[in-house]
C-alpha cells in the first residue's frame, strides 16, 4: 500500500491517510459569518471524497478581523450551532475536520467591518488607506480572542484548530519585516516578530488543553522586498515546536491587491508541481514536527515521492478539491491520473459575486463538450 494511504496520528487526531484539503475560503457563509447548509453540504461531500483532514475556510477570530465576505466566522458563541453542524456532517461520513483561525490584520475589509484595519505597523505601498499600529492592548486583544475562538471550535466539535499564519494576514504580518516595523518587543528580531504568534499558541493551549490538536500555516518565505526569509520561517518554526505546535502546514507567499505573490497559476509540468518543496526539505531537516506541504500538489506520483522521501509528511490540497472533491478517492481505487484542476484560479469567480467556489473552468468544458455533443447529433 502506498504510504500516502498510511493512517497517523496528530497529537492523538486519527487520520485516515496523508492527504488535507488545505484551507478554502468558499464564500458561502452568512453575512454574519454563520456557516450555513450550502457550506456544511460541501464539507460532507469532501468527507465523503475521501480526504484524510479537512481543513476548513479561514474563519476571523474578531469581527475587526474579517476579510472578505461570506467568509466563515468564530467570532461570537452564537455561531457555535452553525459550526456543530458542520462537524457533524463530516464526523457521519468517516472524516475529520480542522478549523482555521485568523485575523486579515492589515488586509482586513474596512468596508465589511466598518473599521480601520489594525496591524503591527502602518506600512506603506501595500493598500490605499492608513492602518492603524496595534497597542499593546490591541495586541492582547487579539490573543484573546483566538483563545476564544479555539474554545468555540472545540465546543462545536472541531477535531483541532490551525492558526492562520500565511499569505500576509494579521500573524504573518507579525512575522514579516516588510510589515513589521515596530519598535517595541513585537518588533525587530525574529523572536521578537515571532512573539504575538507565539502568544497567541500559548493562549490556545492553555484554553483547549494539551491533548488537542493545535497546527499552524506559515510561510517557508513571503517572497516579497524585505519580507520573511527561510532562516527566519526556521527559527519561527522551532519557536513554535518548543511552544508545542503539533504541526506545521508549510506554504508561502503574501496576498498583495487580491493576489498571491509568487503565482499559482498553470502547473502544467511535473516540475511546477509542489513549488515550496525545497524549503520543505530544510524544514523537514531542522524541524521536528510533522509537516504538511500545500501548494501546487497535482500528481499522485509526486505527492509520493515527496512523502516516501521524508520531505513532508502530508499533502495538502486546495484548488484540486474544489474541482474533484472525490479525488482522494479516485486514487485510492487506483485511478492515478493527476488532478484534473489547470490552476487558472477561475475558483474564485464566482465565490466574488456571492454563488460560492465551483470550477468554472470545469462547467465551461462540460457546456462545451455538450454543444459540440448537440452539434454532432444534428
Ligand atoms: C479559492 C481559494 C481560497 C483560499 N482560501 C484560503 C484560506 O481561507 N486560508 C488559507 O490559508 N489559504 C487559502 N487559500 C490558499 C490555499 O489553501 C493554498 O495554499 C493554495 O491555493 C495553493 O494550493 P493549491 O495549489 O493546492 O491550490 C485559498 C486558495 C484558493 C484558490
Amino acid at each position: 500500500m502506498s504510504k500516502l494511504f498510511e493512517t497517523s496520528e496528530i497529537n492523538g487526531m486519527k487520520l485516515a491517510n496523508r492527504f488535507v484539503r488545505s484551507a478554502t475560503w468558499e464564500g458561502m457563509a452568512a453575512d454574519d459569518g454563520a456557516c450555513t447548509p450550502k457550506l456544511i453540504d460541501l464539507m460532507a461531500e469532501l468527507a465523503k471524497g475521501g480526504v484524510g483532514l479537512i481543513i476548513t475556510s479561514h474563519a476571523y477570530v474578531s469581527p475587526e478581523g474579517q476579510a472578505g465576505p461570506w467568509q466563515l466566522g468564530v467570532y461570537k458563541d452564537e455561531l457555535v450551532s452553525g459550526l456543530t453542524e458542520m462537524t457533524k456532517a463530516v464526523h457521519d461520513h468517516g472524516g475529520k475536520v480542522v478549523i482555521q483561525l485568523a485575523h486579515a490584520g492589515y488586509f482586513a475589509n474596512a468596508k465589511l467591518t466598518g473599521q480601520t484595519p489594525i496591524a503591527p505597523s502602518n506600512a506603506e505601498g501595500f493598500a490605499k488607506g492608513p492602518r492603524k499600529e496595534m497597542n499593546a492592548d490591541e495586541i492582547q486583544g487579539v490573543v484573546k480572542a483566538y483563545g476564544a475562538a479555539a474554545k468555540r471550535a472545540q465546543t462545536a466539535g472541531f477535531d483541532g484548530v490551525q492558526i492562520h499564519c500565511a499569505h500576509g494576514y494579521l500573524l504573518s504580518q507579525f512575522l514579516s519585516p516588510a510589515f513589521n516595523q515596530r519598535k517595541d518587543e513585537y518588533g525587530g528580531d525574529i523572536r521578537n516578530r515571532t512573539r504575538a504568534l507565539i502568544e497567541v499558541l500559548r493562549e490556545i493551549r492553555q484554553v483547549v488543553g494539551k491533548d488537542y490538536p493545535v497546527l499552524v500555516k506559515m510561510n517557508c518565505q513571503d517572497f516579497i522586498e524585505n519580507g520573511l526569509q527561510p532562516e527566519d520561517s526556521l527559527q519561527a518554526g522551532k519557536m513554535l515546536v518548543e511552544n508545542g505546535i503539533d504541526a506545521i502546514e508549510l506554504s508561502g507567499g503574501v496576498l498583495i491587491g487580491g493576489k498571491l505573490s509568487p503565482s499559482r497559476l498553470g502547473i502544467k509540468s511535473e516540475e511546477k508541481e509542489a513549488y515550496f518543496q525545497n524549503e520543505a526539505r530544510t524544514f523537514t531537516r531542522e524541524v521536528n514536527v510533522p509537516l504538511i506541504l500545500v501548494g501546487g500538489n497535482r500528481s499522485f506520483q509526486v505527492a509520493e515521492r515527496i512523502v516516501n522521501e521524508g520531505v513532508a509528511d502530508y499533502i495538502s490540497l486546495c484548488r484540486p478539491l474544489i474541482r474533484e472533491p472525490d479525488l482522494v478517492n479516485r486514487w485510492k481505487s487506483g485511478d492515478l491520473s493527476k488532478a484534473a484542476c489547470v490552476s487558472d484560479n477561475m475558483c474564485f469567480e464566482p465565490a466574488r459575486k456571492g454563488d460560492g467556489i465551483y470550477c468554472l473552468t470545469e462547467e465551461r468544458e462540460r457546456k462545451k463538450n455538450s454543444e459540440g455533443g448537440m452539434g454532432n447529433a444534428e
